[in-house]
């Protein structure tokens, strides 16, 4: 968006209450991570859930330029899936490359190209011609890098030449001002292993550096095992060994955002919540997952799985945001540099005064953010102190509703817009300036917000009419005739109908059209959030094929079963299930229905058959439709099936407590209709 377009403000309203479920966009510092090390890779990488913004659009173009291929997905979800066709070596030995405000492309570029063999110039915005990148350039020269300033000493624009490596010494990089510094030295590193190991160590102290454990994690997923330890004076050494080079792992997907997370639990911290989000969880490797933590020290109540992270204020108040305060901090944020800027924030609701230390690679992001912070919090009455590398907020003596309302400049950084909209959790309207700046990261970042913060009357009527929406939960196992029976019972009350199997079926069908391997939940969980799906009139249309006969297939089944062991999937596909909820009723059947997703279902059913009767009834099944079948082979995956679904630990098939048993081997279909929908007659 060029300046002129850009909207000068943007007002928000009070937020006094919030909750829901969101889907975090796609994390910038594995997206961006990704591109490059895909791009170096030998073979072709389809990264899913890649996010799509400013900082991730600069590496895509910076690859582009330098004659990388690198394919969208057509589709709605642009974002949904990029195909990068790795190079080793960039095709192109001279190109013009523009690096935006993008701190973490720039250095992990200058590094890779310093060796890449070609003439390359790299220029950004006049904030990146601010932003030092003298280690860097520092530790690369000495080994062979013919780098130089084109304007000021210290900072971009730079040219780089063709270097000859000479790695007799180890690289030394200082780790105090930036990790991103030791990001681009480490990704890197295999276009100078050809002949010989490669040394990196970090002098003095390394700050941020979960960022570099995340670096690591993704080099290995991409064949390059970095071996860790310590020089003599304690600082962090690397070894690559000779050799090491990068290859495609075929698919990989993107973790939600952490960062951009740290919003939404505030907001749930703040608001009463709860509010959920969905992406980032116990098994991230991002650092700022850690984020949770200190809500939790100020005392919030979280939540989290594997893949999803929920907050909800202490004593979880109930519409209103000036009735409680948050616990006052001190601590070392030097692990979260990104998130800590939302605690600032919170500071503002705290019982006391907080302080965020060791946050001194603040001053040279986006901007001087210590500075940018103190200026900002004192505008809404806060006393602040900025030190050289803490801060320390107190917020003004009668709390919350003391603070002033006012107009918040956000210095073209997309966290400062997002941190600050929080501020209206204290009741009072706020005034954004150039709220687009948040495109840099989550260009939907204030929908987001507004979806979730509907005015409370609406949001408590939602809710309500939601959870008074009758629901009949059928579970069983595979053939005991729980979808036909769903469906009449459906049809005989005029409720609508899930079949929950279908959604596993089609992620399975998804999965394998994107040639995702079964063993991979995270993607196919990626996949499976992204489903373009629709049912329309008992069709079912995938990526707009119909797909209804297709997903009936004994290997879609059995695909199905298989990924459906997986708590990544499993969660991806809660409020996919959760929206088929609607007025009057709802019949679902599936294996989950009354144990995990509708818990509150009105009336829950198990049906039960044996596995013979089954076996019979499947066989029968597909003889009429002109399928021949081996009645053998279908008992024997049934029974395959059924032990998998019944001892996957993540929600398992198991009858509810409260559920009511039929045993159907000898019932005929409108016997057992008939059954439940008197059950229905007398429960609801
Ligand atoms: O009901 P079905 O045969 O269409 O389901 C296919 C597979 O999907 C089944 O073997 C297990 C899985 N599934 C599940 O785990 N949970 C559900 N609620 C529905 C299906």
């Amino acid at each position: 968006m060029s300046a002129e377009q850009r909207p000068p403000f943007l007002d928000l309203p009070p937020i006094h209450h919030a909750q829901g479920v969101m889907q975090l966009p796609g994390s910038k510092s594995i997206s961006i991570r990704m591109l490059l090390l895909a791009a170096l890779a030998e073979g072709k990488t389809v990264l899913t859930g890649v996010l799509d913004s400013d900082d991730t659009r600069v590496m895509r173009g910076a690859l582009e330029a330098c004659g990388v291929r690198i394919e969208a997905q057509t589709g709605k979800r642009v974002e949904a899936q990029l195909i990068v066709h790795g190079a080793g070596r960039f095709p192109k030995t001279e190109a013009d490359i523009f690096l935006g405000n993008s701190g973490l492309s720039a250095r992990t570029l200058v590094a890779v190209l310093a060796f890449m063999g070609g003439r390359y110039r790299l220029s950004g915005v006049p904030r990146m011609h601010e932003r030092p990148i003298a280690d860097l350039v520092d530790a690369l020269l000495p080994v062979g890098a013919k780098i130089s300033y084109e304007k000021q000493q210290g900072f971009p624009p730079l040219k780089i030449e063709p270097g000859q490596p000479k790695l007799e010494q180890a690289i030394r990089v200082r780790g105090d001002a930036s990790s991103q510094f030791l990001t681009g030295l480490l990704q890197a590193a295999p276009l100078l292993t050809a002949k010989q190991d490669l040394v990196i160590e970090v002098e003095g102290e390394l700050i941020s550096k979960p960022y570099i454990d995340l670096t690591l994690a993704l080099m290995q997923r991409f064949g390059v095992k970095v071996q860790t330890g310590v020089t003599a004076a304690g600082s962090p050494r690397y070894v690559v060994t000779a050799g090491a080079r990068y290859v495609s792992p075929g698919a990989m997907a993107v973790e939600g955002d952490a960062s951009s997370a740290s919003y939404f639990l505030a907001l749930g911290a703040l608001t009463g919540g709860p509010i959920r989000v969905q992406g980032m969880g116990r098994t991230s490797l991002q650092g700022d997952v850690r984020f949770a933590e200190a809500l939790s020290m100020m005392g919030a109540s979280i939540t989290q799985g594997d893949a999803w992270t929920e907050a909800i204020s202490p004593g979880a108040v109930s519409t209103n945001a000036t009735g409680f305060r948050l616990k006052a901090i001190d601590a070392d944020f030097n692990h979260i540099p990104d998130a800590a800027m939302t605690l600032a924030v919170l500071a503002l609701f705290a019982d006391g005064s907080s302080t965020l230390r060791n946050i001194g690679s603040w001053r040279v992001k986006e901007t001087d953010r210590i500075a940018a912070m103190a200026t900002e919090l004192r505008k809404l009455g806060a006393d602040v102190y900025a030190g050289a590398d803490f801060l320390r907020v107190t917020p003004p003596e009668g709390g919350i509703a003391a603070l002033k309302s006012a107009t918040i400049d956000t210095y073209d950084d997309h966290r400062m817009a997002m941190c600050f909209s929080l501020v209206t959790c204290a009741g009072i309207p706020i005034r954004i300036n150039d709220p687009a700046c948040v495109a840099k990261t989550f260009p939907t970042y204030f929908d987001e917000l507004a979806r979730l913060t509907q005015p409370v009357v609406q949001s408590t009527k939602t809710v309500s009419a939601n959870k008074t929406v009758p629901v009949i939960a059928i579970d069983g196992p595979t053939a005991s005739g729980k979808g036909t029976v769903a469906q009449r019972i459906a049809a005989a009350l005029g409720f609508h109908y899930l079949d929950s199997g279908a959604l596993y079926r089609l992620a399975a069908l998804a999965a394998k059209n994107r040639n995702i391997r079964l063993n991979q939940p995270n993607e196919i969980a990626a996949v499976a959030r992204n489903l373009e799906v629709e049912f329309q009139d008992g069709r079912i249309f995938l990526d707009g094929d119909d797909v209804t006969d297709l997903i009936r297939a004994e290997w879609v089944g059995n695909a199905a079963s298989t990924i459906a062991v997986f708590p990544e999937l499993r969660a991806a596909l809660v409020q996919r299930q959760h929206a088929f909820r609607h007025a009057p009723g709802l019949v679902a059947d599936g294996r989950d229905m009354g144990t995990v997703i509708f818990p509150d279902a009105s009336l829950k059913v198990f049906l039960t058959a044996t596995a013979e009767a089954r076996a019979q009834r499947r066989h029968k099944q597909l003889i009429e439709k002109g399928i021949s079948a081996n009645i053998d082979i279908l008992l024997r995956d049934l029974q395959e099936r059924d032990a998998r679904d019944a001892s996957r630990s993540s929600a398992p098939l198991i009858p509810a407590e409260d559920a009511v048993k039929i045993e159907t081997s000898n019932l005929g279909v409108d016997e057992v209709v008939n059954k439940i929908l008197d059950l229905a007659r007398k429960k609801m």
